[in-house]
């Protein structure tokens, strides 16, 4: 690198891949010598990874560059970039929109991220890098970062999506299914547990079909990643309910280290919707696969997806997706209200639902759907659960961790010493959103400071 050591700040949004990606920019960056910087504002090269999912997610980025534009006209040597989805789907017309971006790319340029902001500081130019790897090829390496460990750890197995979900924007800003060699995700699993890290969550956009033009499986993955020492739990994020084979649910009765919980979205509980979505499933087959699910393993708990007012979607379809969620006894949901995404087919459907409807029907399943999660929690104080602490919250008052069923627990009188450990639990408390509880056999009026004596055996 040239002149001073720079310094770097990035700033993720979106999802867990987008955490991966910052990831691998950052060290990529270290590598070559720049520094982290804390502070947004103070750093030298600031990229924010984005993501594009609803219009909402892009306008909270367009926001932020609108914001930074004063930081760059006082700081003209600063370089500000975009990188992820929004990078993807806006590229040059982005850079035409915010004359103060000096860098845009999508999420294929992770791995030329040092040359392209090189380019930048080195040549003065502004930098488009959009190019795509839409070869279907054998496999592409991208090892995860092992030099900041946490004791739940994300592991992206694979990039794109084959599928063509006529609302989402996917597979046009991350492209067509791509998978990585299941021996490089295997050392990548030894080395995050030789690094303390307990709990592998592997993550793809449409994970069941992991593997698919390389002979390997995600059924595989799982059962030898159940036999490697040190790992003690093991999820994977995001199934597709007609790709989710019988191979997988069995494993759910089966393989000890995997965790009994599922995130399975549906999407809509009306077979028209499903349709105009392109989902490939209707409403009775992702019912059978629950009960084929709960049958293999009965404590399942289930976690999903719903889009609310989709184009032409009924009072009655909308009534549809409320009885599932009515029937089908989610532990956790996250809930849309549909966003129309320029160059998706449901974009050109016309016959959008007005937006005070979607309002309407979004707090109708949000009261339905949180309320029994809250009655499920609620049936939980007294019980002990075994929770694996991550971290201290964001706001700083309690470490939190997550049950092997996915449920958020505040660990009320843990303190460090507990981060990385599985402790006894005993809930004291359920709400919509968490578990509240003390671990046994410490004191409990422990709070986070003072909390650090406490040590579990
Ligand atoms: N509008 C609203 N929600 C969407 N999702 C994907 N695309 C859209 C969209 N255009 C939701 C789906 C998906 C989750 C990640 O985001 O429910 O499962
Ligand atoms: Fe989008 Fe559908 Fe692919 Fe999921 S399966 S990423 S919703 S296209």
């Amino acid at each position: 690198m040239s002149g001073l050591q720079k310094s770097i700040h990035i700033k993720t949004f979106g999802c867990q891949m987008n955490v991966f990606d910052s990831d691998r920019m950052e060290s990529i960056l270290v590598k070559q010598g720049y520094r982290r910087e804390a502070d947004l504002a103070q750093a030298d090269v600031l990229l924010i990874n984005t993501c594009s999912i609803r219009a909402k997610s892009e306008q909270k980025v367009l926001s932020l560059l609108g914001q930074l534009k004063p930081l760059k006209e006082k700081y003209p040597k600063k370089v500000i970039g975009i990188t992820g989805c929004v990078g993807q789907r806006m590229g040059r017309s982005l850079l035409q929109r915010v004359p103060h971006l000096d860098l845009v790319m999508g999420p294929d340029g992770v791995e030329r991220v040092g040359e392209l902001v090189e380019e930048v500081l080195t040549r003065g130019r502004r930098v488009l890098e959009t190019t795509f790897d839409n070869q279907k090829e054998r496999s592409y390496s991208q090892p995860a970062v092992i030099d900041k460990v946490r004791p739940s750890e994300y592991l992206t197995v694979m990039k794109g999506c084959d599928h063509f979900c006529t609302y989402c924007i996917v597979p046009f800003v991350r492209g067509r299914e791509k998978s990585r060699p299941i021996e490089e995700l295997l050392e990548d699993v030894r080395r995050l547990v030789d690094r303390g890290a307990k709990e592998i969550t592997f993550l793809g956009q449409n994970i069941n079909t992991y593997g698919k033009r390389t002979g390997e499986s995600l059924a595989a993955l799982v059962d030898l990643t159940n036999s490697i020492p040190g790992v003690e739990r093991i999820r994977y994020v995001t199934s597709h309910p007609r790709d989710l084979g019988t191979d997988l649910i069995e494993q759910f009765g089966r393989v000890e280290k995997l965790c009994p919980a599922l995130h399975l979205p549906f999407q809509s509980g009306s077979n028209s919707v499903l349709k105009r979505m392109a989902r490939l499933y209707t409403r009775e087959e992702y019912l059978e696969k629950v009960a084929a699910l709960r049958a293999a393993c009965p404590d399942i708990a289930l976690s999903t997806d719903v889009i609310v007012g989709f184009p032409g979607e009924t009072e009655e379809d909308f009534e549809q997706t409320m009885d599932v969620i009515r029937d089908v006894r989610f532990s956790g949901a996250f809930l849309f209200k549909y966003s129309p995404r320029p160059g998706t087919r449901a974009h050109e459907f016309g016959d959008e639902v007005p937006d005070s409807v979607k309002t309407e029907r979004l707090a109708h399943l949000q009261d339905v759907c949180f309320g029994k999660i809250k009655e499920e929690n609620q049936a939980m104080e007294g019980q002990i659960v075994s929770c694996l602490v991550e971290a201290l919250d964001k706001k700083g008052r309690y470490y939190t961790g997550r049950t092997p069923h996915g449920k958020l627990v505040h660990v009320l009188n843990a303190g460090e010493a507990c981060v990385g450990k599985i402790l006894d639990v005993e809930v004291s408390e359920g709400s919509a959103s968490n578990l509240k509880g003390y671990y046994v056999g410490a004191p409990r009026q422990n709070r986070v400071g003072e909390a650090a004596k406490a040590v579990p055996a």
